[in-house]
């Protein structure tokens, strides 16, 4: 809590202000002793209670993004070049490492695509949810370890009580995950960010652990981070879409807007590649090319090397323009959104 109070706390005119706002967020790496920017000029909002989908192929900046949210940049090697991040009321670009830390695992809650690299293997689950509790929230052992179950039973591990004291290696992937979600929300965030929560899970696991996270935003009012290459999820749980590739975002809009007419050539490209069940399979056109590295990101429009309505005008980077009578629903491309 003091580290909490040495953090500006942002004042907004609006009475319920963005859980997460993102401004002007460039992110850049560094390789081989040059620095390249992975994200550019990103800007996003989250408010309680939505879910906000991050899209697009592997190696997009999706999981620099929330790194760059959580002030969580591989040290020396990445950094926030320019923008703000104000999560909660609190700006994390102008606060003090304590005063980020203090704000993960207390106010931010995240959830990523492994628990078992996460989770100490040897530790008890029900001790390492107790953790969050006593480091957080400064609850004695006994305290937190009575939380812990009443997490455990919301995040709905079955036999809650007889598993307090297992280990991680004796749950299945789907019940980790879940003991990783009871961690996210031992101190009940505002906020969650989920890179890829469920791409290691099997298919039937996944909806039991999306539906689970859905009911529980629902009942905390969370506002939502979701990382996901799968267009399917964010059909399925998110409110808004934004799609990254190469750093840049690309489109985003309501869900119901881009799924109705996704406009951008790359993700009329990842829609064509993403399995249905109303198509055969034969009909997948998976993207062809892959995604530039850093170092060999073309300048202008960074999807011109893979896109099949390539123009001149490409050379230069387009801007995001909003759809004529859409105004939620933007694009950036020089074709497609003049
Ligand atoms: N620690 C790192 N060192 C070097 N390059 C990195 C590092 N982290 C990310 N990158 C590069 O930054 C780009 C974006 O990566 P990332 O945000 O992890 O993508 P995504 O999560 O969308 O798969 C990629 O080109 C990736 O190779
Ligand atoms: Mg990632």
């Amino acid at each position: 809590m003091s580290a909490l109070a040495a953090v500006a706390v942002v004042e907004s005119p609006s009475s319920e202000p963005a859980a997460i706002a993102v401004d002007g967020l460039t992110t850049s790496i560094r390789i081989a002793g040059n620095w390249y920017d992975a994200v550019r000029d990103v800007s996003f909002t989250v408010s309680r209670r939505e879910t906000l989908a991050l899209v697009g192929e592997s190696g997009c900046g999706k999981s620099l993004t929330a790194l760059s949210v959580m002030g969580l940049l591989p040290a020396g090697v990445g950094r926030i070049s320019s923008g703000r991040i104000v999560v909660d009321g609190v700006d994390m670009t102008a606060a003090t490492e304590a005063g980020r830390q203090a704000m993960r695992g207390d106010r931010i809650g995240m959830i990523f695509q492994e628990p078992m690299t996460s989770l100490n293997p040897v530790l008890p689950v029900g001790f390492q949810i107790a953790e969050a509790l006593i480091e957080h929230r400064g609850m004695n052992r006994r305290a937190a370890q009575k939380r812990a179950l009443e997490l455990m039973e919301l995040v709905r591990i079955p036999a809650a009580g007889q598993r307090l004291d297992a280990y991680p290696h004796q749950f299945s992937g789907g019940m980790r995950q879940r003991v990783m979600i009871a961690i996210a929300l031992a101190c009940s965030p505002k906020v969650l960010i989920a890179d890829e929560p469920t791409t290691a899970l099997d298919v039937t696991i996944q909806a039991q652990v999306l539906a689970l996270l859905a009911d529980l935003q629902a009942r905390e009012g969370l506002a939502v981070l979701l990382i996901t290459h799968n267009l399917g999820v964010v059909a399925s749980v998110a409110d808004r879409v934004m799609v990254m590739y190469g750093g840049d975002v690309v489109e985003s809009g309501p869900v119901k807007a881009f799924f109705r007419r996704p406009t951008h050539p790359y993700s009329e490209a990842l829609l064509a590649a993403m399995p249905r069940v109303d198509r055969p399979s034969e009909a997948l056109a998976p993207i062809p090319g892959q995604v530039p590295t850093l170092p060999d990101m073309p300048s202008g429009c960074r999807y011109q090397s893979r896109c099949p309505l390539r123009i001149e005008k490409c050379a230069e980077r387009p801007p995001l323009n909003p759809l004529p009578g859409a105004p939620e629903h933007r694009v950036r491309c020089w074709v497609r959104a003049p």
